[in-house]
């Protein structure tokens, strides 16, 4: 099936109130292990390339990639650009074929974020192209970084409902990353979703909602995070550890081993089976 636009996957997931993954492709096993998990699971799926990995590994590698094994599954795929917080980068990603951006003006004054976001959605929209965008801040664990300390500071940056629905109605946006507990990076679910946050931003808003930082939500919390309102649910980290924990275990094992396939081969089947996983506690499975 050819790319799908992220809009009508996630209208229908706000009705069947169920989550849809958006895994982030770094590279060619990754982008396998996500599509092939999607086929086997019937489940819609997104996947998101973040500028790192666009630098990483060159915007039209990523565009073929993940075009060539959506043809071949018959199964919903969107390509979506991941904290896109340079607007060149939005554009570079529209033309490229992207199927939804995001525009992540987080940093910015809350003036200056809609300025800028609106400027990416009329780009956008005049190609039938969905937009993301960032509300509050949702920060990043650093390697020393103590839970307890991370979710305090948390609270201070998380978004505000008012501020939402003025957000949502002067940018025009389609999808909404608002800050609500959460932090990416996390190695361990320890992340506390504000639930009534959630309900009143979805309530003031009527835009499907994008949960970031999910590697470190609890299964528990993201039902939860789901029946509230979050529709699009990005996960990066879980990802990350799985494969590189097979990639040192294969080396470890086999020392002598030089054949890159045998290395990275099982880290893709290892990624296969924490994605499926997390399809399966979105609700996604079978929705495609
Ligand atoms: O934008 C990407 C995600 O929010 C991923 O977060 O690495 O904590 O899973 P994560
Ligand atoms: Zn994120």
């Amino acid at each position: 099936m050819a790319f799908v636009t992220t809009k009508e996957m996630l209208k229908e997931a706000q009705k069947g109130r169920y989550g849809i993954g958006a895994f982030n492709a770094n590279n060619m096993e990754i982008i396998q292990a996500i599509v092939e998990t999607a086929e086997e699971e019937k489940a819609p799926v997104i996947l998101q390339a973040s500028q790192g990995a666009i630098k990483y590994a060159g915007l039209d590698s990523i565009v073929a990639m993940v075009k060539v094994m959506a043809d071949k599954v018959n199964i919903p795929v969107a390509l979506h650009l991941d904290h896109g917080t340079d607007y060149y980068q939005n554009i570079k990603c529209l033309r490229a074929g992207f199927t939804s951006l995001m525009y992540d003006g987080s940093k910015l004054l809350f003036d200056e974020n809609v300025g800028m976001t609106k400027k990416v959605v009329e780009m956008a929209h005049a190609c039938d192209i969905p937009v993301e965008a960032e509300l509050g801040q949702i920060g990043k664990m650093g390697d020393s970084d103590e839970p307890g300390v991370a979710l305090e500071k948390v609270k201070e940056s998380m978004a505000v409902p008012e501020e939402a629905a003025k957000f949502v109605e002067l940018t025009e946006i389609d999808f909404l990353a608002a800050a609500v507990g959460t932090i990416h990076g996390c190695r361990t679910p320890f992340a506390k979703l504000d639930i009534p946050r959630i309900e009143k931003i979805r309530e003031l808003t009527g835009v499907p909602l994008v949960l970031h930082g999910a590697s470190g939500v609890n299964d528990n919390e993201v039902r939860k995070g789901i029946a509230a309102g979050i529709c699009k649910i990005n996960i990066d980290t879980r990802i990350r550890m799985i494969f590189t924990k097979k990639m040192k275990e294969m080396l470890e094992e086999n020392p002598n081993q030089i054949d890159p396939r045998k290395i990275l081969g099982p880290a893709k089947d290892a990624s296969k089976e924490i994605i499926r996983d997390r399809m399966r506690v979105f609700g996604c499975s079978g929705k495609a």
